[in-house]
Formats: structure tokens, sequence, C-alpha cells
């Protein structure tokens, strides 16, 4: 049975797959269509092999979103660019425990700044990482493809691993999101709710898609 958070089902649509030629109007549709927040992918070509956007970007969408911001830093030395991403209009700043030495220390000065903070783990990176800080973070994001691309295909090993960050997180009485981020469509959205996920990164689930405002509910949807 989905009780309490996962009643409430979050969608955010990563801009990755939008088309960068008319970036404002796909954001204005996706926010029209019922997103909840937006993901911004930022890739630095050393932690991933991709470069995709900084915070120039940030800022110029921070100006006209109607909906928070949820930046996704795939970046080495996070540390160096926090301040700059929480200036440019950042709601939520989540940083890569593969790329942290001072974990407790990043996600402190996030926090510190006024955001939300989270943690992501890539898919291959165990929940124990997260045994120190679980109780410091907003959300927990749990990556179910290797970051750098979008389109790539869910990998549903990252279910049980879900299951067990959901049981954690009750366990322990916390509000955490969980969030999951890659390969996310219409009809593999279900398992991953199901397993105690309720924020729902989609790429090119919708923008691809031609129905934007279909998709995102067929995302939403339970059934
Ligand atoms: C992958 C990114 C994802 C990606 C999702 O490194 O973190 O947010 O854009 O795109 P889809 O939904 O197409 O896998
Ligand atoms: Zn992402």
């Amino acid at each position: 049975m989905l009780m309490g958070k996962m009643d409430n089902i979050k969608i955010a649509p990563s801009i990755l797959s939008a088309d960068f030629w008319k970036l404002g109007q796909e954001i204005a549709e996706v926010e029209d269509a019922g997103a909840d927040m937006l993901h911004i992918d930022v890739m630095d070509g050393h932690f991933v092999p991709n470069i995709t956007m900084g915070p120039p970007i940030v800022n110029s969408i921070k100006k006209k979103a109607r909906i928070p911001l949820d930046v996704h830093l795939m970046i080495e030395n996070p540390e160096k660019y926090i301040t700059d991403f929480v200036d440019a209009g950042s709601d939520i700043l989540t940083v890569h425990v593969e790329t942290c030495s001072h974990l407790e220390g990043v996600v402190s000065s996030i926090k510190r700044l006024g955001v939300k903070g989270g943690v992501v783990l890539n898919p291959a990176t165990p929940l124990i990482f997260l045994d120190h800080i679980l109780e410091q973070v907003d959300m927990v994001l749990l990556m179910s493809v290797n970051p750098g691309f979008g389109g790539q295909q869910f990998l549903p090993s990252v279910l049980p691993k879900i299951e067990k960050l959901r049981e954690k997180i009750d366990n322990a009485g916390l509000n955490t999101d969980i969030q999951v981020d890659g390969g996310i469509n219409p009809s593999n959205c279900r398992s991953v709710v199901e397993a105690g996920a309720n924020v729902l990164v989609a790429g090119s689930s919708v923008f691809h898609s031609t129905n934007y405002k279909e998709t995102i509910a067929e995302l939403r949807s339970k059934k």
C-alpha cells in the first residue's frame, strides 16, 4: 500500500532533453503540464564525460520559472561552485558522494546558504555512504543510469536499493525525499514508486513525447 509521501509523487522534468533553441518555451510548457520542479543537470567533462550548463543558465531560468529549480551537480570539487549555484537561484542542490572527500562539510555549506541540500549515489555506490549524513539531507537521489547523458536505459538494480533506503528513512523517522534519476518512463515509473521513491526525474520520456501533460500525468499515476 502506498502511504504518506508516496501519495504525493513529484515529477521533475530534466531540461537536458529539452530543445535548447526554445528553452524558455519548453520550460513554460512543462510547468503548464504539471511539473513540480525543474531538474537541471550540471556536468563538467571530468566527473562525467559530458559538458552541459552552469550558473548563468540557472540564473536566466530563475528569472521566469514558476516552480523550484532542482540542480544536480555532476562536477568534481562541487564545494567550489556551491555559492555560485545558490546565487544563481537553485532551490535544491544535490552533490555526488563520489565527488566529496568532506561530504558533511559540503552539505552543511549548502544548507547554511539557505537552500535545500541533497546527496546523490551512482548505481554502483552502496547506501552505506549515507550512514553519517542521512539525517542532514533533505533529499537522496539514487541514479538509475550511470550519469552523463539523457536517454539511457533504466537499470532495474536500483529497485532493491530504493526499497532499502525507504526502510532506513522510515525506521529513522525521517522525512527525506527519495529521488530517482535516469531512464524513467511511463512503463517503469510504477515500480520506482512502489519501491519507495517520491520524486521522479524524467528527461527524454517527457521532452521527446508529443503531449507533455499526458506524459507527466502518466508518470504520476499509480495505475
Ligand atoms: C543523467 C542525468 C539525468 C538525465 C535524465 O546523467 O542526471 O537527469 O537527464 O534523462 P532521461 O530521463 O532521459 O534518462
Ligand atoms: Zn540528473
